[in-house]
C-alpha cells in the first residue's frame, strides 16, 4: 500500500486495538511524510485513543476514526519526536520534537548493547582480570542509567553482567561483580568501563530446572473440566461474562489495559471504571555498594513492560478453558510483530462466595465464587511480574501483581556478610535488598463521570456522655477537595479506604452510590526522600492520588523516566492543586512490595502478591450475588 492510499480498517469499536495492518501503514505513512531512514526507530506504535467523549458517545455501526501515536527516536542525533497518524486520512497529522528527553530502552537495544560490550577492549580487560576471556557466556543486561549528573545527554546504559557456566546453566548465580560498562545506546559506543575493584566470580550454579532440582513425588493430577464450556462471550476485544462488560487493550509502555467496565444491574448498563492500567512501577534497591546503588529500573517508562510479555502457553500459566489475546506491537524498525497469547482470559473457582446455615431449620444456602482472570506476564530481564485483574460476581474488582522470577543478584568476597542483601550460597552470591512499586491509573466514572473522593477511616470516642461504656467506634467520611488533600497514606489501624462517590445518583437508602479503594498489604520507600530515585518516582511518596481527567496524564513518573532528572508525572500534573470535588476523577493508587530477600528466593523465587481492590460500597442495594446459583452438590457437601 502506498502512503497516498487510504487504508482500509474493518473497526468495530474505537478503542479496537491496532491491527498489524495499521502499524505497517501508519510507519509507511510516517516514513513517507517525513523521510524517516535507518537512523530512526520506533519506541513505541500505539492506537491514539479517541476523546472520552467520543468513546461514550459511540453507538454500534459508526464509523470510527483511526490514529496511530508513534514515538520515534532518531538515533543519528538522540533527538526523540512524537508523531500522530491518521489512518483514516492516510496523513501524519502532528510530528513533534520533544528535547531532552530519553525514550523506553528497546528489545533490539539489549543485543546491540551485549555485542558493543564484547568488541570492547577495555570490557575484555575487566572481564580477563575475574579470569573470563572466552565471552560467548557472558550475558549483559542494559541496566537503565537513571540521572546522576554525569550522563552529558547522551541515550546511555549502564550495563551488568553476568557469565554462564556451561550450557543452560543460570547466568544469574554467577555475577561478574563491579564490573560496569557504560554505553552509548545511539552509537553503541561504549563510554567507559567502571571497574570497582575484583570480586570473584560466584561458582555454585543457581539451576531450576528438573533435571537440576529433582522432582518430588506424590502429586496426582487435578483438571480443571468446563464441560459445557466458558461462562463469558468475547465479541472481537470485548468480553461479558456475569454481568460484567469491558474491553482488553494492550500497550506497549502498560501492558494490558481494561477499558470501558460496567455492570448490568437490572435493565440498567452501569459504568464503574473507563480505564485501568499499570501507569509505572520502579525498583528501588537499598545497597550502596558500587554495583549496585544505581540499581533502579523503571520497567514500564524505561523498558515497554507490554513490549516484553510472554507468549503464554496453555495449561503452564493459567487452568482451564482458556481465551487468549494476542498483542500486536511494532519493533524498533517499526515492523509489526504479533505477540501470540499475550492476554490470559480464563475463569477460576473462588471457593466460597456466601453461606448461611439456619441452625434452627437446618437449612442451609451457600454459594461458591468464580471470578474471571484477566491477565499478562512480562520478564524483564531476571524478574517476572504477573499482572492479574480478577472480577467477581459480587462486583468487586482485584488487582494482584505476581512477582517471581530471579531475584538480581551481587558477589561478595568469600567469607563476607553483605549488611544490605542476603547472601544466597557459600560461594559469595547475595541479593541486595529493594522494594517494588507499581502505581495504577484509576479512571474511575462511578454511575457516570462526575464523582467525589472520600477517606473513610475508624474512629474511637473519646470516653464521656457519648460513650459511656467505653464500646463506641465508628466510620468517619472526609471529603479531599483537592489534589493535594487527595495525597495520602494507608493506614491499616485505622482501617483506612479511600471512597469514589456519585452524589448525583442515589441508592435505595438515599445514599450516594460508590466503589472504596480498598489497600492490601502496602509499605513506605525506604530510600531518602532527596535521593535520585526518589526525585523521579515521586509517586512511591504517597499511596494514593487523585486528579480531574486529563487524557495527556497517563503516566505516575512522566511520559520519558529514562534518564529524567526527577519532577516529571504526579507531581508535575498535582502541582496547580486543581479542585477534584464532582469532577471526572481519576486515581493512582501506589502499591509497594518489600522485598527483604530470602534464601528460599533463590534460585527462582515463589510468587509474591501485591495488591488492592475495588468494592462496591452502596452501588447496590444488598448484596448483588443473591442469585448465584446454588452449586449442583448444595446440601450435599460433608
Ligand atoms: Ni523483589
Amino acid at each position: 500500500m502506498s502512503a497516498t492510499e487510504k487504508p482500509v480498517t474493518s473497526v468495530v469499536h474505537p478503542l479496537e486495538p491496532l491491527a498489524a495492518e495499521e502499524v505497517s501503514a501508519a510507519v509507511e505513512i510516517l516514513r513517507s511524510d517525513k523521510g524517516l531512514g535507518e537512523s530512526q526507530r520506533f519506541a513505541g506504535i500505539t492506537l491514539h485513543e479517541p476523546p472520552k467523549e467520543e468513546v461514550l458517545r459511540y453507538e454500534a455501526g459508526e464509523s470510527v476514526e483511526r490514529e496511530v501515536a508513534a514515538i520515534v527516536l532518531d538515533r543519528s542525533d538522540g533527538a526523540t519526536y512524537e508523531a500522530v497518524v491518521s489512518l483514516t486520512e492516510g496523513v501524519t497529522k502532528s510530528f513533534v520534537h520533544v528535547p531532552g528527553v530519553q525514550p523506553p530502552v528497546l528489545l533490539e537495544e539489549f543485543d546491540e548493547c551485549e555485542a558493543a560490550c564484547k568488541r570492547s577492549p577495555e570490557y575484555r580487560e575487566a572481564l580477563a582480570r575475574r579470569g573470563i576471556t572466552d565471552l560467548e557466556p557472558v550475558i549483559v543486561d542494559p541496566w537503565s542509567a537513571g540521572s546522576y549528573g554525569d550522563e552529558e545527554g547522551r541515550r546511555l546504559s549502564r550495563a551488568l553482567s553476568w557469565v554462564r557456566m556451561g550450557e543452560g546453566d543460570n547466568p544469574y548465580a554467577h555475577p561478574i561483580e563491579n564490573v560496569i560498562a557504560v554505553v552509548d545506546l545511539n552509537s553503541m559506543e561504549v563510554v567507559r568501563v567502571e571497574d570497582h575493584g575484583v570480586v570473584p566470580v560466584p561458582e555454585e550454579p543457581g539451576n531450576y530446572t528438573p533435571e537440576a532440582a529433582g522432582t518430588r513425588e506424590g502429586l496426582k493430577p487435578i483438571e480443571i473440566s468446563q464441560p459445557e464450556g466458558v461462562s463469558f462471550e468475547v465479541s472481537g476485544h470485548e468480553v461479558r461474562w456475569q454481568r460484567w462488560r469491558f474491553r482488553i487493550g494492550f500497550t506497549p509502555r502498560e501492558g494490558l489495559v481494561l477499558h470501558t467496565v460496567s455492570y448490568r444491574d437490572g435493565d440498567r448498563e452501569r459504568p464503574i471504571l473507563y480505564r485501568a492500567s499499570l501507569s509505572e512501577m520502579v525498583v528501588p534497591y537499598g545497597d550502596p555498594s558500587p554495583g549496585h546503588w544505581r540499581k533502579n529500573a523503571f520497567d514500564a517508562g524505561e523498558y515497554n513492560i507490554g513490549a516484553l510479555a510472554n507468549s503464554l502457553e496453555l495449561g503452564c500459566d493459567c487452568l482451564g478453558e482458556i481465551r487468549y489475546f494476542d498483542a500486536v506491537l511494532g519493533s524498533g524498525s517499526g515492523r509489526p510483530f504479533t505477540l501470540k497469547n499475550a492476554v490470559c482470559l480464563h475463569e477460576e473457582d473462588f471457593g466460597m462466595l456466601w453461606k448461611h446455615y439456619d441452625m434452627r431449620t437446618g437449612e442451609t444456602e451457600v454459594r461458591r465464587s468464580r471470578r474471571l482472570a484477566v491477565s499478562f506476564v512480562a520478564t524483564v530481564a531476571n524478574y517476572e511480574y504477573g499482572f492479574f485483574w480478577y472480577l467477581y460476581q459480587d462486583g468487586r474488582i482485584e488487582f494482584e501483581v505476581k512477582l517471581t522470577g530471579i531475584v538480581s543478584t551481587g558477589a561478595v568476597r568469600p567469607g563476607e556478610k553483605p549488611q544490605y542483601g542476603q547472601l544466597l550460597n557459600q560461594s559469595g552470591l547475595y541479593a541486595p535488598i529493594h522494594q517494588h512499586f507499581f502505581n495504577v491509573r484509576l479512571d474511575l466514572d462511578v454511575d457516570g463521570r462526575e464523582n467525589s473522593l472520600y477517606e473513610v477511616h475508624t474512629e474511637s470516642v473519646p470516653p464521656g456522655p457519648e460513650n459511656p461504656e467505653g464500646n463506641a467506634f465508628f466510620a468517619k467520611s472526609t471529603p479531599l477537595r483537592t489534589e493535594s488533600e487527595a495525597q495520602r497514606e494507608v493506614d491499616p489501624l485505622s482501617a483506612r479506604y479511600w471512597k469514589v462517590v456519585n452524589h448525583s445518583s442515589l441508592n435505595s437508602l438515599g445514599e450516594p452510590v460508590a466503589y472504596k479503594l480498598l489497600p492490601h498489604g502496602n509499605v513506605r520507600p525506604f530510600a531518602q526522600p532527596d535521593a535520585s530515585v526518589s526525585r523521579r518516582a515521586a509517586f512511591m511518596s504517597k499511596h494514593l492520588w487523585a486528579t480531574p481527567y486529563e487524557p495527556s496524564e497517563r503516566h505516575a513518573a512522566g511520559d520519558y523516566p529514562n534518564q529524567h532528572p526527577g519532577g516529571a508525572g504526579l507531581p508535575e500534573y498535582t502541582a496547580a492543586d486543581r479542585p477534584i470535588e464532582g469532577t471526572d476523577l481519576v486515581l493512582w493508587y501506589t502499591l509497594g512490595a518489600h522485598h527483604t530477600v530470602r534464601p528460599e528466593d533463590w534460585p527462582v523465587m515463589p510468587v509474591q502478591y501485591a495488591g488492592f481492590e475495588l468494592q462496591p460500597s452502596g452501588f447496590f442495594d444488598s448484596n448483588p450475588a443473591l442469585d448465584v446459583p446454588p452449586p449442583a452438590t448444595n446440601g450435599h457437601c460433608h
